[in-house]
């Protein structure tokens, strides 16, 4: 199937250039939006078409269209950051690339080629290359793609055609706190996916899952809820939007990718990165009983959130039916900062990409 070039329809700005800096002081996450959007469609029998890169702006959408009805939608999140020299790179786009043909297939929607997909993102990063915060900070530019049904009709079944869309948003910390640990309450009943389900998917469903429990969380005053799996509800599995690491000493350990969890692009770089740094990584099974002993025994020196937009975020107290307890004293653990720094380091070009993993 043939792929299209972008076609460029670049708009005026929007906003002035003093309202854009003021917004990239404080960016918050996730609130404000850039000047452009890619967008590309695809139809049955004719493939991706009309790729273009447009003013941003609202869709026009059929009430009937499918995807309101049936959650027809997968999604993407990668980060732009400043280098030293003023350049611009994404971190690792092919693998979201890949990540987001994995869950087009899991929804019985097209994939659309790996190559097509970086070069939409590169093509709004270069249009909005003043939107990508300055270099020193954390701050980035957040690239969120996605795809959804366009076909009207209230049929369940896969679509005859879809739209692939970009846009970006200017990026600070995702929790307001920075680095500052966050709260972790253990669901014991709710469970996030199912084995066979979508839990390996990037779908938009799977955070809408997640939100009661979220609610129930911030309810018993928790940032985060963390899950376990849907079985024997005895494995921890993830967060609502994040992996989980387990520091033990100087080894780190992540839940295993069961099919029910995401393959995060954070967590898979951790295990290598850790590595580097002289540590043991491994993929493995951590109980609820495991974690609360470990922690009471102090072989569990750390834990850590980590994704796209989080980073890599310490856990300072886990909330449960069965008790709370804080971790390593409240604090963000030595391991922990060492690998945010470091993954930083690589993201922001402070320091040498051996792995060739920015673009
Ligand atoms: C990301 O980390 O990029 C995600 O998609 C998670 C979402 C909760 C913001």
């Amino acid at each position: 199937m043939t792929t299209p070039t972008i076609e460029l329809k670049p708009s005026s700005h929007p906003l002035s250039g003093a309202e854009r800096e003021a917004i990239l002081a404080s960016p918050g996450f996730g609130r404000h939006f850039t000047d452009h959007m890619v967008t590309i469609k695809w139809t049955e029998g004719r493939g991706w078409h009309d790729a273009q890169l447009v003013p941003y702006a609202p869709l026009s959408i059929d009430p009937a269209n499918m995807t309101l009805h049936y959650a027809i939608e997968i999604f993407e999140g990668l980060k732009a950051f400043r280098r030293p020299d003023g350049s611009v790179a994404t971190f690792r786009p092919e693998a979201n690339a890949e990540r987001f043909q994995r869950s087009a297939r899991r929804l019985a929607m097209p994939e659309l080629p790996v190559e097509t997909f970086v070069e939409a993102c590169d093509a709004l990063v270069r249009a909005d290359m003043a939107w990508v915060p300055a270099h020193g900070g954390e701050s980035s530019l957040y690239l969120r793609p996605f795809m959804i049904a366009t076909e009207v009709g209230l049929g369940v079944r896969p679509a005859n055609e879809y739209l692939f869309i970009v846009i970006a948003s200017p990026a600070g910390a995702y929790f307001p706190g920075g680095v500052k640990p966050v709260s972790i309450w253990l669901s014991e009943d709710r469970v996030r996916a199912v084995p066979g389900g979508m839990g390996d998917a990037k779908t938009g469903g799977n955070y809408a899952a997640s939100l009661l429990a979220q609610a129930e969380a911030a309810e018993k005053g928790c940032d985060q809820v963390a899950y376990l799996d849907a079985v024997e509800h005895k494995w921890v599995e993830e967060l609502g939007g994040m992996n989980l690491y387990f520091v033990y000493g100087d080894k780190i350990v992540t839940p295993e990718l069961t099919g029910s969890l995401l393959a995060g692009i954070t967590r898979d770089s951790l295990l290598q990165l850790a590595q580097d740094l002289g540590y043991k990584s491994e993929e493995g099974r951590v109980s609820i009983d495991q974690w609360r002993e470990d922690t009471k025994n102090g072989t569990l020196t750390e834990v850590f959130a980590c994704g796209t937009a989080a980073v890599i975020t310490p856990v300072g107290l886990v909330k449960s039916a069965g008790g709370d307890w804080k971790q390593s004293g409240g604090q963000p653990g030595e391991v922990t900062l060492r690998l945010r720094k470091a993954l930083l380091d690589i993201q922001t070009g402070r320091s040498q990409d051996i792995h060739g993993w920015t673009h």
